[in-house]
């Protein structure tokens, strides 16, 4: 059944045992599952149920005290973080990580820099000039702001734009890194359900137009049903479900889960309503 699946073609990353401890908090406990390529792959589960921590295990933020995390085949768990962003993990962060004095394309811009900093004993080699790579460069990054929408914006300072924009100019900074795998951990977090459309409908975009698979930890049901392929449960830790996103959302362990959490299955399902 599924053995043909794991670590096959279809496979980018696969989350394997992973264990994880913070004290006496079981942060992680013995999570296993796939993601494939080009899919847009969704993690749910309460406040505290280990979702950032997965993330920072990925990026080599944490390292797990036991289990694998295979990346294109190659165990991530002892990598560290600029290492694993070269191999092609990108990531966005749950607070805002910009600098607001400055523009959008600057902000962009400094992007790409850090890609091409990486790159810079091969771009010595092989390419003309340092105006020539900025161009380049410039183009590239223009060409991310135009698909989402931001090209009018290009030259404003960060600190000019709503919230929900801000959020964007960061996915765009992250998308100009060329990732082969996007992390970003609750990517509509403060937004109004306005921008939260806005920002799921750029994000289905991005998939359709580049290869680039997307993991993203969201709370909004009604989000993850619209533009998720697939969808983990976490709680306390542990996988609790995994499937498409009616799959999960239907499951009766899941729906206690939430409930267990004070309320929040009320709280999520008004929001999706609101939307
Ligand atoms: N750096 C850390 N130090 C100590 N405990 C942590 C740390 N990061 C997370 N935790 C704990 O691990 C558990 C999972 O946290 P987290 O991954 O942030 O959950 P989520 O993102 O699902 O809300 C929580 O009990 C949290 O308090
Ligand atoms: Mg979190």
């Amino acid at each position: 059944m599924s053995s043909e699946i794991i670590n096959g073609p279809k496979t980018l990353l696969s989350i394997e045992g992973v264990d994880l401890w913070f004290g006496g908090t079981h942060a992680l406990d013995d999570v296993t599952f796939d993601v494939r390529r080009g899919e847009v792959f969704g993690i749910i589960g309460p406040n505290g149920a280990g979702k950032s921590s997965l993330l920072n295990c990925v990026n080599g933020y944490y390292k797990p005290k036991s289990g694998r995390i295979l990346f294109k085949d190659r165990d991530l768990t002892s990598v560290r973080p600029h290492q694993v962003a070269r191999l092609g993990v990108g990531r966005t962060f749950q607070n805002i990580e910009l600098s607001p004095e400055a523009t959008v394309i600057g902000n962009v811009m400094l992007g790409r820099h850090l890609k091409i900093r990486s790159n810079a004993f091969t771009e010595m080699l092989h390419l003309p000039g340092a105006a020539r790579q900025e161009r380049t460069s410039r183009e590239y990054c223009e060409g991310i702001l135009d698909l989402l929408g931001l090209g009018e914006f290009r030259d404003h300072p960060v600190s000019d734009l709503p919230y929900g924009r801000q959020k964007l100019v960061e996915l765009a900074r992250a998308l100009v890194t060329e990732p082969d795998l996007l992390l970003l951990d609750e990517p509509t977090a403060g937004m109004t359900g306005e921008e939260r459309a806005d920002v799921g409908r750029q994000l289905r975009k991005i998939s359709a137009s580049t290869d680039v698979t997307l993991v993203l930890i969201e709370h909004d049901t009604g989000f993850i049903r619209g533009i998720t392929d697939r969808v983990a449960v976490l709680d306390f830790g542990k996988l609790i479900a995994l499937g498409t996103p009616d799959e999960v959302l239907e499951n009766p362990r899941v729906v206690e889960a939430y409930l267990g959490a004070s309320g929040n299955l009320v709280e999520t399902l008004m929001e999706s309503l609101s939307d």
